[in-house]
Formats: C-alpha cells, structure tokens, sequence
C-alpha cells in the first residue's frame, strides 16, 4: 500500500470505531428531543390484579386497549400524548422455562406482542416496566442477570419506551447498572426511550447522583418521591424541585430530562385549581407530561386543563429549558420563569397556602427578569387573554386565588400587530 492509502484505512477504521463505540456507550437513540407525552398506568390504576374483583380496572390488555382508543378518541394524541406505558405488575411471578420474561397469560392472553400491535395500530408508541434488580417493587422478576435476554424481548415486542425501576438492587450498583442496560437496549439497534429510576434511590438515601452520567446513559429519569393523588404530594415535589433546581437544570435539555413524575390530574385529589397549577409547573419545568387517569370518566374541565395548546406549547418549546423559581414572596407565593426559544418567556405565579381569601400581586417587569427597552405584550396563558403593553419599568398586577392555584403568564416583544390579534394561541 501506498503511504496515501494506508492514511485513508486509517481515517477509515478511526471513523468505523468511534461510531461503535458511541453506539454501545452512549445512548444515542435520538429520541425525546422534546419532553415525553403520554399516559401510565401507576398512579390512578396502581397494582389491581384481580380481574373477579375489579374487571374493569384491573392491570391487564382490556385496560390498555380500552384507554388506548380514549387517547385517540378523546383527542390526547392529537394533542402530543403519544405514548401509553404499562407499569408494574403486568408480568408472570415466574420467567418462561427458557428464561424469558411473560406476561400473567390471564390478564394478557393475548401476549404483549399483539398488544403493542394494537397500539401501534392507533398510532400511539408503546411502553412497558421493568425494574433493575432482582424484583420489582411490586415482586415481580426483575432483570438482574438477564439485560441482554431482557433487552432483546423488549426489542422484540417492539416497545418503544422503558421505566426501568430500582427497587431490590444494591443502589450502589446503578452508576454501572443503568450503563449495562443501556448499552444492552443499544445493542437491540431499536430505539426505545429510557426512563431511569436511577437518581431517585440515590437522592433517597442522600448519595450525590452523578447526573452527567445520568444525562448521558438516560433520556429521562425520576428523581425524587412517587407522586400521590393530593395537593400535599404535588406542592412537596414542586418545593423539591425549587430547592435543587441549581443541582438539575444544567443537565435538563432535548434527549435528557428531569422527571417529577406523573400528572394526577382528573382523580380524586386535586381541585381545579391545584389542577391548573400542576399542568403550569409541569409546563414551566418542561417534565414530562405523562397522565394517569381513567379516561372513560375525566371531567371535562381537566381534560381541558390537560389539552391545552398554549401550556403544553411552553412545556414543549425546543429550547427545553427547565423553568425555575426566580421569586418568593408574600403569603409563600412563589414564581417562577422559563425562557423559551426566539427569546420569548413563560411565567407562573402560584399561591399554594389555604388562607382563604386571593391575594393581590404587584411586580415589576425587571424583578420578573424582563429588562429589555422596548415594550413587552402580556398574555394570560390558560385563555390567551391579552393583558396589554407593559414597559420594563411598568408594575404588573394579578389576582390569585388561594389553596394551590396559579396565574400563569407569557411575554414577548411587543409588536404593533398586537393591537390587531388579542388572543395568544401557542
Ligand atoms: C416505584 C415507582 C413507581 C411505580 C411503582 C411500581 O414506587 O417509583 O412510579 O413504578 O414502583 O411498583
């Protein structure tokens, strides 16, 4: 070979080897640019396994059809709720005599297969749980020993999303655990999101997780306590969110997110109010939107709350900004920004203390972050409303009503066409 030729083999296997290596050590999926949509079943179905009992509600392919067709029909997927994930407790308590994972053969007769046809079938994405240790938390086996055979099912199923969990794991293990299973849903050559449980269980037990590796190896990850059906639940993880938002947001972008874990929105716990203010602080941080809900009885005003176009456009905004809490005041109320791409920003006001009675906000423009010359237009974000022309300078003033709700808001230059289209529509 010629000196020419051998300089040309090299560039050639230099190329060839770095792509395999970020094949198997980086996840490169290309997938969730932007936060995922979707709806699971933990939180309002949680691990009903007898069918006699509750036929309708129980873990099994009827419930998962029949919601899935509500997604459709409903219009969630239309408006970006794409995918429909299977939680815990949708496996047999034993592997197949060839060491495969299955699912109960009475709630799923049908075998997983056919049901991510199904769903595919919809036009929906397909997701499915699994858990990093020994079991699940619900005592279901778990894939320790088994993440390549494991991946190559999941593969074969054609999920398209995977919750892999923590419990009954030596939590030590996940900084090289999550890599493994990583590299094993790599190695499928599928693209199936990755949703890690891995910092949860490290923030828990009060370990620094390394959330570069974490941003690196998972498109998304749970990092702090299950989500209940109540005000208390969903404030306290706000609140944790705030207080550790210099810890998260640099590694919270397109591929990679933070995950305060599911919408409870249209259960039993929340008023409408608290309902709004979940939906406006998902937005803000760009969480992901995933619901858990029956969809065959969801009231019509949090559906609603659900669907609308201008918060789920913040939530959604390319930038993938995660908002953050730039002020507290008065009465514990709290706001909080996110900048969004073209140099636009979204803000939410929340009062979450049951004092009775709503309080009245006065703020400067520049306390808000807002410091430009020109004029900036306001606008409500739930309605579209336009609030007007307000100079930096300028005190802008809002009512919020109390016990959890918020005023959720939304600037930009100010453009002489404002005077003509009074209503913001995302
Ligand atoms: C853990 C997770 C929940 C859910 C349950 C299932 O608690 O954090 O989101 O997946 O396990 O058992």
């Amino acid at each position: 070979m010629k000196w020419t030729e051998y300089v040309v083999e090299y560039f050639i296997i230099s190329i060839y080897l770095c792509s395999y290596y970020k094949q198997v050590n980086s996840l490169d999926n290309g997938l969730l640019r932007q936060p995922p949509m979707g709806w699971l079943t933990w939180q309002r179905f949680r691990c009903v396994t007898d069918c006699d009992t509750y036929p309708d509600t129980c873990i099994s392919e009827k419930l998962i059809r029949t919601q899935a067709q509500l997604l459709v029909q409903g219009g969630y997927l239309a408006a970006g709720y794409e995918y429909i994930i299977i939680d815990d407790c949708w496996l047999n308590m034993t592997r197949s005599v060839d060491g495969l994972l299955q699912p109960d053969n009475k709630r799923f007769p049908s075998g997983i297969r056919a049901l991510s046809d199904y769903v595919h079938s919809l036009g929906l994405k397909f997701g499915i749980y699994e858990d990093y240790g020994t079991e699940t938390c619900a005592g279901y086996p778990g894939i320790l020993g088994h993440l390549s055979v494991d991946a190559e099912t999941f593969a074969s199923w054609k999920v398209d999303y995977l919750k892999l969990d923590g419990c009954n794991a030596d939590i030590k293990d996940f900084d090289t655990g999550y890599p493994a299973m990583e590299d094993a849903l790599n190695a499928t050559g599928v693209p199936i999101a990755y949703s890690c449980s891995w910092p949860a269980y490290q923030e828990f037990d009060k370990m620094k997780p390394n959330y570069s590796a974490i941003a690196h190896s998972c498109n998304l990850w749970r990092n702090w306590a299950d989500i209940d059906d109540s005000w208390e639940s969903v404030y306290s993880i706000i609140q944790w969110f705030g207080d550790n938002q210099d810890r998260l947001s640099p590694f919270h972008g397109p591929g990679h997110w933070n995950d305060p874990d599911m919408l409870v929105i249209g259960n039993y716990g929340l008023s409408p109010g608290q309902s709004r203010a979940q939906m406006a602080l998902w937005s803000i941080m760009a969480a992901p939107l995933i619901l858990s809900v029956d969809l065959r009885t969801i009231n019509d005003w949090a559906r609603d709350i659900l669907l609308n176009k201008n918060l789920i456009a913040i939530n959604q905004d390319p930038l993938g900004a995660m908002g953050r809490r730039i002020l507290k005041l008065d009465g514990n109320v709290e706001v909080w920004s996110k900048p969004l791409q073209d140099d636009r920003t979204a803000f939410v006001a929340l009062f979450p203390q049951p004092y009775g009675t709503p309080i009245r906000i006065s703020i400067k423009l520049s306390d808000l972050g807002l410091g430009r010359y020109q004029d900036y237009d306001l606008f409500e974000l739930f309605h579209g409303d336009f609030l007007g022309k307000y100079h930096y300078t300028d005190a802008y003033n809002f009512t919020i009503n109390p016990s959890g709700d918020v005023h959720a808001f939304y600037a930009e230059s100010a453009e002489p066409k404002t005077k003509f289209h009074k209503k913001l529509r995302l």
